[in-house]
């Protein structure tokens, strides 16, 4: 199997990460050919969700796996259905490497989009796969899981993130990159 050439991940600073997306309006070879290398780069990275601008795309998609479970899946052009509970989770970012936070967001979530296909599909995710969702979806219209944090974290995101250095806090044990 001829293997697949990766992407750099942008990280913050970037200014592609601030940038909404386009919704996806062409499934062809290029964009299989895509996905095909975002799941690598995920693998590699390793995380468990990448967004399009991550990789320097500007297109409405992300790509995930949860450790354990089949995968990996494509998203195309997500819209969150519903939302409900909440969930504290120490979230970490591709593009905040060594940054990880206690959120809380949505605990359950349901999401609509199309597959590679471009089948209809409706998927509900419960804590971390919901976590994935709502992430994912916020690097596609520009938001960074900085803009989540309360006002304390913040500050010390920003302190990290001015000294980097990188790596100033490394995600926990039962914590991943998204
Ligand atoms: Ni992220």
């Amino acid at each position: 199997m001829p293997a697949v050439a990766t992407h750099t991940i942008r990280v913050f600073g970037d200014p592609v990460l601030k940038r909404p997306t386009a919704e996806v309006t062409d499934i062809d070879g290029g964009l299989v050919k895509l996905v095909d290398a975002m799941y690598e780069t995920m693998h590699e990275a390793p995380g468990v969700g990448l967004a399009a601008p991550q990789v320097g795309v500007q297109k409405r998609f992300f790509v995930y796996e949860i450790p354990d479970e089949s995968g990996p899946h494509v998203l195309l052009n997500p819209q969150v259905v519903e939302a409900t509970g909440e969930w504290e989770y120490e979230e970490g970012c591709l593009s905040l490497p060594g940054l990880a936070f206690d959120i809380v967001r949505p605990k359950l979530v349901t999401v609509k989009g199309l597959d590679l296909d471009g089948n209809e599909v409706m998927l509900q995710g419960d804590e971390l796969l919901g976590r994935i969702f709502l992430h994912e979806i916020d690097h596609l219209d520009g938001v960074l899981m900085l803009d989540r944090l309360d006002g304390d974290q913040r500050k010390l995101a920003m302190r990290e993130l001015r000294e980097q250095g990188m790596g100033v806090r490394t995600p926990g044990g039962r914590s991943h990159a998204l």
